[in-house]
This record gives C-alpha cells, sequence and structure tokens, in this order.
C-alpha cells in the first residue's frame, strides 16, 4: 500500500459536512490551520491537525511531504465544459470586439455551427490528441474533475466520436472526465422551422445508442430564444430522464425565456449560465434543489452583465462556478480568471467562490459523493497553492497559484518555482 502523509498545510481547506452547500454554508470551507492529511493509495484516510495527526501515523511508514507555507484544498471540479471539439473561431472573437453580438454572429452561420463542420471532419485521433493537450493545461490549474459536452456534431456519427473521445481520454488521463450528450446544441438551417422533429430524432435513434455504449450519464440542451424553446426543451428533458439520464440545461443566458423555472420543473441536476434568471426561477431552483452553474468567463467574454451570483447565493441556492470552455463563448479555462470575476465582480467572498470550484462543482456532477472535498473515504485529489492563505488567490489576480496536483494519491503535476 502507498501511504503518503501531507503535514503542516499553514491552510488546508476541506470543504467539509453537506453537499452541496446552499446559501449561508457556502461561506463555510471548513479551513484547518497547520493542517494535515493521510493518504492511502487513491484515498484520503484522515484530515485534522498537524498535532493531531502525528499521533496517528509512523512516520518511518509514510511519505511525508512537507506543506509548510502552502494552502492545501480539493482539486477544482470544472462542471461545465465543450472541451472536444474540431477548429476555432478566433475571427468571432474580433467581430464580437469590434460590436457583433453572439446572437448576431449565430444568425448569420457563425456561433456553434461553424464548429460543426470542422469537428464533423476530425478525426478520433486529432480530437484525442487535442483533447488531452486541453486535459494537460486544466490539471496546470489544478482541475482534476471536468464534464464535457457532445453537441458539436448534430449528426450522430460526430456525436458519438465525442463522446467515445472523452471515454477513451478518461481512460488514459489522469483528470476523471464525466460526460455529458448535448445533441440539441443548436439548429442547423437544415432542421430551421423542424425542431421538436431533430429532438425526435435525438431521442429515438441517437440517445438509445449513447446509453448501449455508456457513453454519457448526463443529457443537456440549450434553451434559448431562436434556439430550442421552452415547450420542446420540456419535451427533450422529460424523455430523457425516462431513459435514465440526469438531466442538465443552458438556461436563461442571452434573454429569460423561463429557463430556471423549467430546470426546477424537470429537477435537473443543474441549470447553467442564468445571466438573466428571473427572482421567481431562482427561488424555485433553490426549492427544487437544482444547483446553479455560473459560467462568468463566458459573461466577461461576451461583455454581457455577469449572472446575479451574490442574490442567489443570498436567496440560499447552491452555486457552483465552471469554466464553459468552448471555442466560441469562451475559449479559456482559467480556474484565476474565474476567481478574479467571481470576487470582483459577483461580490462573491473567496470562501464563497472555492465551494463553487470543489464541493458543488461536484455536486453539480453528481460527483460529491468522491471528489469535491478533503475528507475520509473520499479521493485524493489534492491541490498545493504557493502561498500560504487562499486570499492570496484573488489578491495575486489572474495568476496561477497550483505548484502540485495530488490525482487519486499519486503527484501528477509539479511546477518548481524558481
Ligand atoms: O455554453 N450557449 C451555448 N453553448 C455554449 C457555446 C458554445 C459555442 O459558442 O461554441 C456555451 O456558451
Ligand atoms: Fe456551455
Amino acid at each position: 500500500m502507498k501511504k503518503r502523509y501531507i503535514r503542516h498545510a499553514s491552510e488546508l481547506v476541506t470543504c467539509k459536512g453537506s453537499a452541496p452547500k446552499h446559501g449561508k454554508e457556502m461561506a463555510d470551507i471548513g479551513l484547518i490551520k497547520d493542517g494535515a492529511v493521510i493518504i492511502h493509495d487513491d484515498k484520503i484516510v484522515a484530515v485534522g491537525t498537524t498535532e493531531e495527526l502525528d499521533k496517528q501515523v509512523d512516520v518511518k511508514e509514510y511519505e511525508v511531504i512537507d506543506a509548510t507555507g502552502k494552502t492545501v484544498m480539493p482539486g477544482f471540479v470544472d462542471s461545465h465544459t465543450h472541451f472536444i471539439f474540431g477548429g476555432y473561431r478566433a475571427d468571432e472573437f474580433s467581430w464580437r470586439l469590434k460590436g457583433d453580438s453572439y446572437m448576431s454572429i449565430m444568425e448569420r452561420g457563425g456561433g456553434i455551427n461553424a464548429t460543426v463542420v470542422p469537428t464533423r471532419e476530425a478525426t478520433e485521433e486529432e480530437l484525442m490528441e487535442a483533447g488531452e493537450e486541453r486535459l494537460n493545461r486544466m490539471l496546470e490549474f489544478g482541475v482534476t474533475t471536468v464534464e464535457g459536452k457532445s453537441g458539436y456534431g448534430m449528426d450522430c456519427d460526430t456525436e458519438l466520436k465525442q463522446l467515445r473521445v472523452m471515454k477513451k481520454l478518461d481512460e488514459k488521463h489522469p483528470v476523471d472526465i464525466v460526460r455529458t450528450f448535448l445533441g440539441p446544441h443548436s439548429v442547423l438551417p437544415e432542421w430551421k422551422g423542424k425542431e421538436r422533429e431533430f429532438i425526435e430524432e435525438q431521442l429515438r435513434v441517437v440517445m438509445p445508442k449513447v446509453k448501449e455504449e455508456n457513453l454519457a450519464e448526463f443529457a443537456d440542451i440549450f434553451t434559448e430564444k431562436n434556439v430550442f424553446n421552452i415547450e420542446d426543451s420540456e419535451y427533450y428533458l422529460t424523455e430523457a430522464k425516462k431513459m435514465g439520464f440526469k438531466l442538465k440545461i443552458h438556461a436563461d443566458e442571452i434573454y429569460q425565456l423561463g429557463g430556471s423555472e423549467l430546470a426546477a420543473r424537470v429537477g435537473a441536476v443543474s441549470a447553467d449560465h442564468l445571466l438573466k434568471a428571473s427572482d421567481e426561477g431562482i427561488r424555485q431552483m433553490r426549492d427544487a434543489g437544482v444547483i446553479s452553474t455560473l459560467l462568468p468567463a463566458t459573461a466577461f467574454s461576451l461583455k454581457e452583465e455577469y449572472a446575479p451570483g451574490r442574490k442567489m447565493i443570498d436567496e440560499g441556492c447552491a452555486v457552483a462556478i465552471a469554466s464553459d470552455l468552448n471555442p466560441g463563448s469562451c475559449f479559456t479555462n482559467s480556474i484565476p480568471l474565474l476567481v478574479a470575476l467571481g470576487c470582483i465582480y459577483m461580490n462573491m467572498s473567496i470562501e464563497e467562490v472555492i465551494t463553487a470550484l470543489t464541493i458543488n462543482g461536484a455536486a453539480a456532477v453528481d460527483r460529491a459523493d468522491v471528489v469535491g472535498s478533503l475528507e475520509p473515504g473520499k479521493q485524493a485529489d489534492i491541490v498545493f497553492l504557493k502561498y500560504p492563505s487562499i486570499h492570496f488567490m484573488p489578491y495575486h489576480t489572474g495568476i496561477n497559484l497550483v505548484e502540485t496536483v495530488i490525482k487519486k494519491g499519486e503527484t501528477v503535476y509539479h511546477k518548481e518555482w524558481k
């Protein structure tokens, strides 16, 4: 058995307790000064102060890791990404800088549809290679679990290809990948006005194959004006649930369409984006136990107003934060950017942001029993920051502070700060 003992962490963030954390609970990250963690193989077996755990271990049997001067915390869970895609859309970013809107670019044939052809044309090997590279960048930021969506194929073969690539990468790469089927991501010209038929095809042709090969555990849809309306989205989500998929929804991003209320009605695990969520929608998500997943780097990239994260927490919601990494609306997976936006523009405390990026992110991908906190029995997914306190995270703005990443008990990333 491999035995490792981390001791003398200046601040040990455990995020222990209820999962997900709602409202005021989000500020409680279970911080331990001079903290220590005992790891056996891939699991955490004890967490406490160094003084307490020193009494439990015979240091001669352990690989001792001195964390003096460091912050030690759970690996981040990036619970919303579209990281498998072909091609790039840098031209669209430059058009937006000149004043075009995301939706106007989409309406003239750009946007999500512009990623479909290069994703269809890419071989599985090419998608694997690009995907692996992106996973390596995630790991450097301390991300140890990521959610990834299909949705750039919009035909059966390409949707399955995207999901198979993620399944293979999950087996090969240290970062754990949770897979989501997002067939109804956009409406191709040939399906315009026939959205319900497109959804029927997803439900009757594509999704049974996804189930057969166990390629995705979540189903998601882009519910938006001029994309999929509330009625079609409700039908899709209700049917997907009957097939055994857990639900996610891209909701109330550009227009207030009632996606938050729909998420509550269908019992989605999470509703994501929520820039325009109504007060009633926020209350309904809270009461139905839907996690509000906020994607502030997308709002930043699109120059939109941020989702009302402060209000959601004050209302008692469980808020998660994720990157939304994708080739269009948000081509970044920078955790320091998310921290800065959460703290500076969304008026969240650093404790709330940490909860949103760890245990609540884990709950948003239904992994809160395995990852997202440092507690006995959980997977040893642990990040070391170079500095001694969580307060350096927003303060050393935009800088990646990650020094070491442990995944399932093994050191998988280390950076020498010289
Ligand atoms: O979450 N809003 C819909 N889907 C993605 C955008 C994907 C893209 O632009 O390629 C999102 O922002
Ligand atoms: Fe998205």
